[in-house]
């Protein structure tokens, strides 16, 4: 006895790729009102039942017993014999493409496509316990099953292990950008960091909105480029998923050698902090009182007995934009209690107040 519902088949998928330049996901709904198991299909669930049983996800082809997409039985197996060859199982890519979109077409593809059969790395063809037909318990196991991302450190960004994870940034098959990410860099991380987010994995403080720190009047020129610049995505020994070290203390003991702001050192020049190298290395300097402002404030902690109690960049400067020249903060937070900074530049030097001090003006020569 042939296979009545293999000949409806190939009929419908005939009639199919005639109107082979219709979206492809109509086509597969379709194909859904069309597809249907033959009587030969029917028992298959007879002595297969274990296949649709205490699952959460079906297939929707094995799902209605249309095994005969992929599998042809001869009568022999139907009687519950399984001699070799009584039974053929299709496990091509092209097999899946019959009724799906081609998920290898973008110019980057995911290495674990390669290959003729390379869907079941991932999928399994009839049912499973995680949505998108895994063949794992998560997308998180399916990817860290290949890739060993480190989950130690300093930092976690929460996305990378809350919700659905790995797929948050990269398509799993092929698309437009470098490492598979959904988007350009800066556009992805800005998709979610364009609003306040609550923290979670590293402590519960209220993370800023960056995009708007990026429509401020003074963007730090360091942050017009990428985010990856200065942050890893996954995780980092470091601070804010920064790639140097960053203490996010407000108060330091400076040192070359053990630097509590190496981040910034990556492309500015430390000498900026040397005493002696007041009148070349910055332009924060009071050169009447022949004093690097930034040593003063960084290094000496303003003539403090105590260098512990060395001001962080972070007090006067945001990494990413500020309201004020020289992207300075117009606010600092000491704990939580916000203070105001108010700071002026002239053509020859600035002046401060409001928060540490009365006025105090500076002068270069
Ligand atoms: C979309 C294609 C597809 C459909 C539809 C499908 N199968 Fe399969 N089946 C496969 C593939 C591919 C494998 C091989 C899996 C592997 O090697 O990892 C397979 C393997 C099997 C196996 C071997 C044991 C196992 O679980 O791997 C049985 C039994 C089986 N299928 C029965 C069925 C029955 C019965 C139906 C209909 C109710 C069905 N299949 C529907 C693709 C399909
Ligand atoms: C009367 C019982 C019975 C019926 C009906 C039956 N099978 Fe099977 N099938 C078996 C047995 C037994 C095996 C071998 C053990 C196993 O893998 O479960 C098997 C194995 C298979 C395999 C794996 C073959 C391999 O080489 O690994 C596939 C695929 C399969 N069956 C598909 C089907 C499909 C499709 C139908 C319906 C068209 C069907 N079976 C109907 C009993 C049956
Ligand atoms: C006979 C047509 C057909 C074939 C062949 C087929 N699929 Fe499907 N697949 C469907 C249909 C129909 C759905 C349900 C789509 C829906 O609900 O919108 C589906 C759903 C899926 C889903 C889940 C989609 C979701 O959003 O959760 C995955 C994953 C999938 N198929 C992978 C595969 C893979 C891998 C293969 C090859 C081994 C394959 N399919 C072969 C018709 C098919
Ligand atoms: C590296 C693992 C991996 C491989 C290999 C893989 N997939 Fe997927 N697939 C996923 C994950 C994870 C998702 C869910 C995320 C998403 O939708 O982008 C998914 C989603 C899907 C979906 C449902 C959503 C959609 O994009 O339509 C289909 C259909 C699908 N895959 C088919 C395939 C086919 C066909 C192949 C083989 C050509 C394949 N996949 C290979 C991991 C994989
Ligand atoms: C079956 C093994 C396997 C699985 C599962 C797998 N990958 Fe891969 N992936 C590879 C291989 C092999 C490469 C290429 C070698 C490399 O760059 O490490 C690769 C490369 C990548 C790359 C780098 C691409 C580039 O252009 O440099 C990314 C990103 C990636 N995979 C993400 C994922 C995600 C996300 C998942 C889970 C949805 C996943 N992978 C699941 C094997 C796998
Ligand atoms: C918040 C977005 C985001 C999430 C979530 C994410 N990644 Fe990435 N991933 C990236 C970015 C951005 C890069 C590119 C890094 C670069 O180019 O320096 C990357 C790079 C990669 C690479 C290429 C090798 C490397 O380290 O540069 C692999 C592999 C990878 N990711 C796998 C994963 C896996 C597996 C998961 C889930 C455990 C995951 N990613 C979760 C954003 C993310
Ligand atoms: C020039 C280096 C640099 C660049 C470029 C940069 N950042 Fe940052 N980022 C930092 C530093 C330093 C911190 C720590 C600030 C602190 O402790 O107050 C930080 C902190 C963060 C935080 C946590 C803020 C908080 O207070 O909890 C987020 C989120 C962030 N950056 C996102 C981004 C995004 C998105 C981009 C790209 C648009 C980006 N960063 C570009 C240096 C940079
Ligand atoms: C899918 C949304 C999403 C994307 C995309 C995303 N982030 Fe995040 N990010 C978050 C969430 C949510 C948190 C807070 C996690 C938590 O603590 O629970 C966070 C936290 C952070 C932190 C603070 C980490 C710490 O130390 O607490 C930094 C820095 C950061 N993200 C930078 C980036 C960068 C750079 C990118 C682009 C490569 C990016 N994010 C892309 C959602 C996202
Ligand atoms: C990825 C490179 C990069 C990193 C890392 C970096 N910057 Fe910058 N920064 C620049 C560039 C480029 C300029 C503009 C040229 C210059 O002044 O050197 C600049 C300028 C500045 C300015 C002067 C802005 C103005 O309008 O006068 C300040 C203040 C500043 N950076 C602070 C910092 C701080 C604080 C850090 C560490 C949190 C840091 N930068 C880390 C690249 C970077
Ligand atoms: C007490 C506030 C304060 C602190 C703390 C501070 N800065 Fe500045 N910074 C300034 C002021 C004010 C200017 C503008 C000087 C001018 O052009 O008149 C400036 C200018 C800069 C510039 C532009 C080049 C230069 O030296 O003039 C860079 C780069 C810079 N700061 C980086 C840093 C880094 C890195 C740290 C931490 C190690 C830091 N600043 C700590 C107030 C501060």
């Amino acid at each position: 006895m042939y296979p009545a519902s293999r000949l409806i088949l190939a009929f419908v998928l005939i009639c199919l790729s005639n109107i082979n330049a219709m979206a492809a996901e109509s086509r597969l709904k379709l194909l859904m009102s069309s597809m249907k198991a033959g009587p030969e299909d029917v028992i298959c669930f007879q002595c297969h039942s274990d296949l649709v049983d205490r699952v959460n996800y079906i297939h929707y082809p094995t799902g209605i017993g249309a095994c005969s997409y992929c599998h042809i039985a001869r009568p022999d197996h139907l009687e519950g014999e399984n001699p070799p060859g009584s039974v053929t199982i299709n496990r091509t890519a092209e097999n899946c493409y019959v009724c799906h979109d081609r998920k290898d077409e973008g110019p980057i593809k995911h290495s674990a496509m390669n290959g003729a059969e390379s869907c079941l790395r991932c999928h399994n063809a009839h049912s499973s316990y995680t949505r998108y037909l895994l063949n794992s318990d998560s997308v998180l196991g399916l990817c860290t099953g290949c890739h060993n991302i480190r989950i130690s450190g300093k930092s976690q960004h929460g996305p990378v292990f809350k919700g659905q994870t790995c797929i948050l940034c990269h398509t799993p098959h092929s698309g437009t950008e470098k490492k598979l990410l959904r988007k350009p860099s800066k556009q992805l991380c800005l998709s979610c960091h364009n609003k306040d987010i609550k923290a979670t994995m590293n402590d519960s403080r209220i993370i800023p909105n960056i995009q708007q720190k990026l429509t401020m009047s003074h963007i730090h020129p360091g942050a017009e480029g990428n985010c990856l610049d200065c942050h890893t995505p996954h995780t980092s020994a470091n601070k804010r998923l920064l790639v140097a070290p960053w203490s996010t203390n407000i108060y330091n003991l400076y040192s070359e050698t053990n630097n509590p702001y190496a981040i910034c050192f990556t492309c500015h020049d430390s000498s900026m902090l040397r005493p002696s190298d007041f009148v070349t290395a910055t332009q924060f300097r009071d050169d009447p009182k022949k004093i690097n402002l930034h040593w003063f404030h960084v290094v000496d902690a303003v003539g403090n007995e105590d260098k512990t109690r060395g001001r962080a960049c972070k007090i006067c400067h945001d990494p990413h934009g500020a309201p004020q020249t020289h992207d300075i903060n117009s606010v600092w937070f000491m704990n939580t209690s916000p203070i105001t900074l108010e700071y002026q530049a002239f053509s020859s030097g600035g002046q401060c107040t409001k928060s540490c001090h009365t006025l105090k003006t500076y002068q270069r020569l």
